[in-house]
Order: C-alpha cells, then structure tokens, then sequence
C-alpha cells in the first residue's frame, strides 16, 4: 500500500490558501512550474526572488514567507538569501531613485566623491530609502553616457558633470517638484551637461 504524503502543517490548504494570495499570480505560477520540473525547488529560489521583486518592486516580509512556504524552503534561508544579494530590495524604493554610476569613466572622473556627497545629503547608504520615502540610493554600472561623466541619473533623468557641490541643488529639484506637484520640473529624462 503506497503511504499517503503528508502536509506540511495539519491547516495546510489554508496556509498555502493565505499564501497563495499573498503573492502576485505569475510568481505562484513559477513556483508551480518550478515544483513539478525541478527535482531541487531550493536552487530556483534566486529565480523566484528575481521575478517577485519585479513585480512587486520590492521584497516585504509576507511576500518572502510565503515564498518559503509554497517552496518548501526555511523562512530563514529565504531572508537570508534576500539580505545577503545586494540586487535584492527589503524595503521598498523612495519615489526617486539616485542612481551614481560607478562605471569606469565616470568614477575616473570623481563618482566616489559624487556618491558620498549624495549620501551624507540624503544620511542614507547605498541600497537604502530615506524615512520619508522620497529617495532611494544605489550604484549603478555603466549608463552609456560616459561623454557626461560623472553622470547620477534620478529615476529616468540623466544628470551629467556633476559635482559634489552641485548635489544639493539637483536632489532640491525633486524636493520641490514633490512640494508643489504642478510646477513643471523635469519628469521625463534630460541630461544636463
Ligand atoms: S561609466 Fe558612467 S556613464 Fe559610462
């Protein structure tokens, strides 16, 4: 007589069932697939992860235990592995992203000195989110405009010769652009040389 496999948890289907809503649609369908085709669910967990940040923009505390629970994996490990890869996202992104490229030229040209300076303004590192929610601050590689280097790009505007003293004014732009919604700063990308 074959045995019966056991559930996880004796409320399984309603554990799953929470889980399951917790999620966006196509990431419960890639665990799905990744279930049946894959012998080792654990070793696609990046891939998952990968997918659920980008829709989600982010990865929340929920999203991620239900990510363990429907893969089968340690609720720590699966923390674990989202902490640990500077590509993963805990807390989700401000409104503007400050992305300091880090490329070859434009850190030749001064992008350390660009970076520390966005920090300290922001009293954020990279890869965190300012407590009001505003900005967001990551390296990023090459943005293909080294003719403007250094160059920080804030969400899709691409900044070009910055310096460190003209930091202040460019993230103040978005400040304002925040304050008063309809005055007319740049929404859409301009490189400022
Ligand atoms: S290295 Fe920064 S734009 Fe190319």
């Amino acid at each position: 007589m074959t045995k019966k496999k056991k559930s996880p948890t004796d409320n399984w289907k309603q554990v799953r069932k929470r889980a399951v809503a917790v999620l966006p649609k196509e990431v419960v369908k890639l665990i799905g697939d990744v279930q049946k085709s894959d012998t080792r669910p654990r070793s696609r967990l990046i891939t998952v992860l990968h997918r659920l940040q980008a829709i989600e923009g982010h990865l929340g505390p929920e999203e991620l235990q239900a990510v363990a629970l429907l893969l089968g994996v340690p609720a720590a490990k699966v923390t674990g592995v989202a902490t640990f890869y500077h590509f993963f996202r805990t807390v989700p992104r401000g409104r503007f992203m400050v992305s300091v490229c880090m490329g070859t030229a434009c850190y030749v040209r001064g992008a350390e000195e660009v970076r520390g300076r966005v920090a300290e303004e922001l009293g954020i590192a990279d890869g965190q989110t300012t407590s009001d929610g505003l900005f967001s601050l990551q390296d990023t590689r090459c943005v293909g405009t080294c003719g403007l280097a250094p160059v920080v790009m804030v969400n899709d505007d691409v900044h070009g010769n910055v310096t460190p003293s003209q930091v202040p004014a460019i993230l103040e732009l978005y400040r304002a652009r925040v304050a008063t919604p309809d005055r007319a700063a740049p929404d859409r990308p301009s490189a400022s040389a």
